[in-house]
């Protein structure tokens, strides 16, 4: 704690600070828990929605971020980053071919360097009946959800494993403890982001790597916006809402601030729920 300048240091005194003393104490102790400065991080499907806003929210916590998409569409979330005074580098990549994602983590480590943090956030979502669903459907809902996550952190991991510092965060999904509606590969393959969430960490915990999920309930983003914009079904889904209201994509920035910082050192295969108490209702 700061100590002023005429206060003695009496044994069992209380001590007292100016609010003006406080705040850089504060404002430190803060980015020693949270700062991300000198780190990189590398996020998936950060061209809109949830991906964006969290990578926004990693560079102005501190950390560089290497943006990553499946085309050349992050001009605003980088423009965003600028104008926050981060530094993001934009890489495309192609996470549905192990081929495709071997490239792309070895761009990653030659442009952005060693990665420090990976938000395992590319999703797609494919709403119909059960009968209706094709193999090709639920490969491209599962294939993301949880084969191109597992295999783009085994590529970015084992430098962090040499390193002996690293933090790996997916983003799952309150259906990752639900079933859904008419969503079954969806539900599926975010059950086992969780599974494998845990399995990771309990592999990579004791060597210096922290692997964690966030599980965000309904956000308002364009993966929802047809969901959204059903009156229907909109006003029956808020009504189970404890929190009465869609999320915004930039309140997982904090879950996501505290998962890549010093601050969860000791959170291990954990999920956060992020969800305006959908899950506790
Ligand atoms: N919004 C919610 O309420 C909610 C709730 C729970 C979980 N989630 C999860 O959170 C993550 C982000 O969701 P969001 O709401 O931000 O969705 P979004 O607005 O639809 O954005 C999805 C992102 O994933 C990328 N993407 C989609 N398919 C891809 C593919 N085949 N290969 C590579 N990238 C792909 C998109 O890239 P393009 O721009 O190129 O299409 C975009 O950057 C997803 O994993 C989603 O399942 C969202």
């Amino acid at each position: 704690m700061t100590r002023r300048s005429d206060e003695q240091a009496v044994p069992g005194a209380v001590a007292t600070t100016t609010p003006a003393a406080r705040e850089p104490a504060s404002a430190a102790y803060l980015s020693e828990l949270f700062g991300l400065h000198g780190r990189t991080a590398l996020v998936t499907g950060a061209s809109r929605g949830l991906g964006a806003a969290m990578a926004v929210a990693l560079a102005r916590a501190g950390a560089r971020v290497c943006l990553v998409g499946r085309s050349d569409n992050l001009g605003a979330t980088a423009a965003a980053i600028a104008a926050a005074g981060g530094e993001a580098v934009s890489l495309v990549g192609d996470l549905t071919t192990e081929a495709g994602i071997a490239a792309l983590a070895a761009e990653a480590l030659e442009r952005c360097g060693a990665v420090d943090i990976l938000v395992n956030n590319a999703g797609t979502f494919v709403r119909k009946p059960a009968l209706e669903w094709t193999a090709a459907d639920w490969d491209e809902v599962a294939d993301l959800s949880t084969r191109s996550v597992f295999l783009l952190s085994q590529r970015l991991a084992a430098p962090m494993l040499e390193r002996r510092h690293g933090k790996i965060i997916n983003v799952a999904s309150v259906l990752a403890f639900q079933g859904g509606f008419t969503v079954p590969a969806y539900a599926a393959s975010r059950h086992a982001l969780v599974g494998l969430t845990r399995a990771l960490a309990n592999e990579w915990a004791g060597r210096g790597v922290n692997v964690n999920a966030i599980a965000p309930g309904y956000i308002d983003t364009d993966l929802l916006h047809d969901l959204k914009h059903d009156p229907r079904r909109s006003a029956d889904l808020l009504a189970r809402v404890p929190a009465g209201r869609w999320g915004a994509a930039d309140e997982l920035a904090g879950a996501a601030v505290y998962l890549a910082s010093d601050a969860s050192s000791f959170v291990h295969g954990t999920t956060l729920v992020v969800d305006g108490g959908w899950l506790s209702r």
